[in-house]
């Protein structure tokens, strides 16, 4: 790929980028304004508020019980790791283009046009299912609270996973309009019951962990590391794409179970990125955003190898259950009192997940619009609120459907192949704009380029390649449809496009 020179209003190739002054300027523009008000402590709530959710409540589970058992706690390692590098180069990009869009605005600064569609298209991916799968998921404890009080919706309520010929979530749709409504009302208002929210689910995360510290018996531990063994039935497409492409037979389990599980359990750390996509609202970003990013990410990964370490000495893993382990293992030692408050923590907690996922969404779309890659329809903010509301009525209405009517598994490893995607386009990108841009302000250096964005690439990739064959599949089919939507709409009414280019262009598109 060759790397051009930053040009504005450029001439028409899919490689042209849009100047760091231009993204800021774009910023400026009233009418396309957002507020600037959010601090690096705002930030790191935002983050911890996102990142503590349905992976680590719910997908512990699964991982335990079938990918890694109590070597579970390596997985979450491993993927903090992952994770770290990319935050790394995250914190770069984000202090040094702060405007909103994440991972998209950065692209479309660095590598270029196309590309930067490409990963926009591909945050949407990632944030409008990943609201979709926490809704869901938030839907599932708060049925089990209203099933202890008695209270049973009917299945055709309870979501597809439910028994009977159709089920539509009925608490998930529900919640992501409402959330929908309070992200409209504007920023502050969000981030001040995001703190509330945070405080819950991080005070029921230590419960865990120092409750459960009494329980554990060490035998559970044993073997830390089960052996491997064949994986049985399944389509084959369901193993991971490493033991497809390499022969192996599937397995599950011993050491590379671990990068199975680690693979799966990511999800529990998809969040920090989206403080990147808050930069325009934050006071100081050159500061405030590395504090928020790379603070909330030390936070939880600290978290979740505590309650990993915690639950499967507690329970033996092949005992965890799937759909709420973390409160089943206090249920299995005679402790319901604690479960009944776990199951409680969850459900409070996953919706602060859910609102910043559909937040991050709706801020790139918005960017996206306003480069005039999307209908710039979306991009006008609300006169009174300076929020996006249209991409935001647009996005809640459509996930709030998504949500009704499907279940978690497949979506969340989805979501993780799109995001950990995005980690490979930025750690990319850290290295072209400081070869294209050396003379940029960056309050926040990624420490020893190259050395360490090839290692995000590497890492990233690495984890891809330990997710399932039909992941890759339909990440496959989304990003095709992609291509298709810039080159049919977004590459003739880019921003970028001159009247003179505009004539160029077009005909060369189709
Ligand atoms: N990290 C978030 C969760 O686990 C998306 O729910």
């Amino acid at each position: 790929m060759s790397v051009k020179e930053p040009t504005e209003g450029g001439s028409g190739g899919v490689f042209r980028t849009k100047s760091i002054e231009q993204s800021i300027r774009d910023t400026e523009e009233p009418e396309h304004a957002l507020n600037r008000s959010l601090s690096a402590l705002d930030l790191t709530v935002f983050g911890v508020g996102v990142i503590i959710g349905t992976g680590i409540f719910v997908l512990t589970g699964v991982a335990a019980k079938e990918h890694a058992g109590p070597a579970t706690s390596l997985s979450f390692v491993a993927a903090g790791i992952v994770c770290a590098l990319a935050a790394l180069c995250y914190a770069e990009f984000a202090s040094t283009v702060p405007v909103a869009g994440s991972a998209y605005t950065f692209s479309y600064a660095s590598i270029g046009e196309l590309p930067a569609w490409i990963i926009g298209w591909d945050l949407v991916l990632e944030f409008a299912l990943g609201t979709a799968v926490v809704a869901v998921g938030w839907s599932g404890y708060v049925r089990s609270l209203l099933d202890n009080a008695g209270w049973h919706l009917p299945n055709v309520l309870s979501g597809p996973d439910a028994p009977g010929p159709f089920g539509f979530d009925l608490l998930a749709f529900l919640l992501v309009l409402l959330l929908t409504g309070i992200l409209i009302l504007g920023m502050k208002l969000s981030a001040r019951l995001t703190a509330v929210v945070v405080a819950i689910k991080v005070t029921v995360v230590l419960i865990v962990i120092i409750a459960g510290a009494f329980f554990i018996k060490a035998a559970n531990w044993r073997p830390f590391i089960p052996e491997s063994e064949t994986r049985e039935g399944g389509s084959g497409l369901d193993a991971p794409l490493v033991q497809l492409m390499f022969g192996y037979e599937p397995t599950s389990f011993g050491v590379p179970g671990i990068f199975t599980a680690a693979a799966v359990v990511f999800f529990a750390f998809i969040g920090f990125d989206v403080v990147a996509t808050a930069a325009e609202e934050t006071r100081n970003p050159q500061r405030d955003m590395p504090i928020g990013i790379l603070g909330s990410l030390l936070i939880c990964t600290t978290l979740y190898v505590a309650v990993t370490v915690v639950v499967t000495g507690m329970q033996h893993y092949t005992r965890l259950t799937i759909d709420a382990p973390l409160a089943d293992a206090f249920k299995s030692t005679g402790h319901p009192w604690y479960a009944g408050l776990i199951s409680f923590g969850a459900a409070v907690g996953l919706i602060t997940v859910c609102m910043i996922l559909l937040l991050g969404q709706t801020r790139v779309f918005f960017a996206m619009s306003r480069d005039g890659l999307l209908p710039r329809f979306f991009s006008k903010v609300h006169p009174r609120y300076a929020t996006p509301y249209r991409s935001t009525i647009l996005l809640g209405c459509v996930i709030a459907v998504v949500a009704g009517f499907t279940s978690i598994s497949e979506l969340a490893e989805l979501v993780n192949i799109g995001t950990l995607f995005a980690f490979v386009v930025v750690a990319i990108g850290v290295i072209v704009l400081r070869r294209t841009r050396p003379d940029l302000d960056r309050a926040f250096r990624t420490p020893w380029v190259p050395v360490l964005p090839i290692a995000s690439v590497a890492a990233s990739l690495w984890l891809m390649l330990n997710l399932p064959g039909e992941t890759w599949a339909r990440f496959a089919v989304w990003m095709l449809v992609g291509f298709i939507v810039y080159f049919a709409y977004g590459r003739g009414h880019s921003r970028m496009v001159g009247a003179a280019d505009r004539v160029d262009d077009l005909p060369k598109a189709g």
